[in-house]
């Protein structure tokens, strides 16, 4: 891995909207297991799964719930030039 460079680069970092939903799955009472299951359906470079993540770090600590995500993009939309960088 030596040779890549971390590029996050996206559209919700600082969203109030993950906070918000996640410490309500947190606290609903129909979480299994104690994991938060989450599904990004677009995630382009991973800022948002990031964020996401960072989220659940803090929820994990505080309240004791993990987070499991799974991150799918097609990358369809895209050119090429974009995603090179
Ligand atoms: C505006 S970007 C958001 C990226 C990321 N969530 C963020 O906040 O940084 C939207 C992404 O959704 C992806 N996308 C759009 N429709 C999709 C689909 N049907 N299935 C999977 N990914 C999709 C696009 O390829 C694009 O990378």
């Amino acid at each position: 891995m030596a040779d890549y460079k971390s590029d996050l680069s996206g559209w919700n970092p600082v969203s109030d909207f993950f906070p918000k939903i996640l410490k309500q799955a947190a606290q609903s009472n129909n979480i299994e297991d104690d994991t938060i299951r989450i599904f990004e359906v677009g995630s382009y470079k991973g800022l948002s799964t990031s964020s996401m993540g960072n989220i659940c770090k803090k929820l994990e600590k505080d309240i004791g719930k993990k987070c499991a995500i799974i991150s799918i993009d097609t990358w369809l939309w895209a050119d090429n030039e974009r995603l090179k960088n």
